[in-house]
């Protein structure tokens, strides 16, 4: 028997010749109106950021993250700019258990009855350290938190997902997601998972109305990056909102056609572009 590789639609230059296209995409007003987005860690960092930008463009926004107090400030500041209510979903991806995921499905089936876009950005880094150290309940917690619940989540939300005209899923990756880094240990393993959770949806969404992407955001300036950089110069980094475009392309219907492709955010650092 031959194996099949994934045929995920590729990229071709004529569509989107340069991966700056997508990082200088900017909307039309009201690109998202009417479109239901669920984003995970919308409290802070690169979640908020995001769930932010959606609301801006239109979207109704499943503001998903562990602490109610962040998601409160998230939906305020939607509220306070005028976006369209968006839901409090206040949900730990690392103690959520069958009952947690039925309620969730139930909730948003009954407000929205439909879910049009995903949006996996919640992580955690766990530790930095060599794997003959690495310590045991961290690695699991890290698999659980980064990849385990990205599937659970999706596996859940499907077929609300299916309701939609057009469905999009976007993961959340990172650089030590294509070649291990020393040190990243279960931070690294688990984004390599996420591309591969990635790729396999995608290859099974082929021909329907969902498609599944990943981004990689780059160095940015939020919690998790000053806690696995504490020395470095932190006015380097750019904002979380610098890292949107990408996010808001994929998960609008301007994405649409684009499945199994990850792209990323920030162009590559000077010594990698030689
Ligand atoms: N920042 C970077 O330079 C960088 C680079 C490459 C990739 N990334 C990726 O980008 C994504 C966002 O990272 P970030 O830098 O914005 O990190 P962050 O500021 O630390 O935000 C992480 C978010 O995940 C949420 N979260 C963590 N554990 C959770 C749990 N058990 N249940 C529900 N939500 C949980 C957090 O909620 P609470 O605040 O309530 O805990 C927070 O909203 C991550 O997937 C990360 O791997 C970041």
């Amino acid at each position: 028997m031959t194996a099949r590789r994934p045929n995920c639609r590729r990229l071709k230059s004529a569509e989107l010749t340069d991966p700056q296209q997508l990082r200088n995409y900017q909307p039309a007003p009201n690109s998202h109106q009417g479109r239901v987005v669920i984003v995970t860690g919308a409290g802070d960092g690169i979640g908020q950021a995001v769930a932010l930008a959606l609301a801006r463009q239109g979207a109704t926004v499943g503001l998903l993250g562990r602490t109610l107090r962040k998601l409160e400030r998230s939906y305020d500041q939607i509220v306070k700019t005028g976006g369209p209510k968006p839901a409090l979903l206040p949900f730990n991806l690392e103690t959520a258990g069958a009952a947690e995921y039925d309620s969730l499905h139930d909730a948003l089936d009954r407000e929205f009855g439909r879910v049009d876009g995903l949006a996996h950005i919640a992580g955690i880094l766990g530790a930095l350290s060599p794997i003959d150290h690495y310590d045991v309940p961290t690695w699991c917690k890290v698999l659980h938190v980064n990849l385990t619940a990205a599937f659970l989540l999706t596996r859940t939300l499907l077929p609300l997902l299916r309701r939609s005209g057009d469905a999009s899923i976007v993961f959340t990756s990172s650089g030590v997601a294509r070649r291990g880094r020393a040190y990243w240990g279960a931070y690294s393993v688990s984004k390599f998972g996420t591309e591969g959770l990635m790729q396999v949806l995608a290859h099974e969404s082929e021909g329907t109305r969902i498609r599944a992407n990943s981004l990689n955001p780059g160095p940015v300036r939020t919690a998790m990056r000053l806690q696995a950089f504490p020395a470095e110069d932190r006015n380097r980094l750019v904002e979380p909102a610098a890292v949107t475009a990408p996010y808001l392309f994929l998960l609008g219907p301007e994405g649409r056609g684009i499945n199994g492709m990850t792209f990323d955010c920030q162009p590559p650092p000077p010594a990698a572009q030689a």
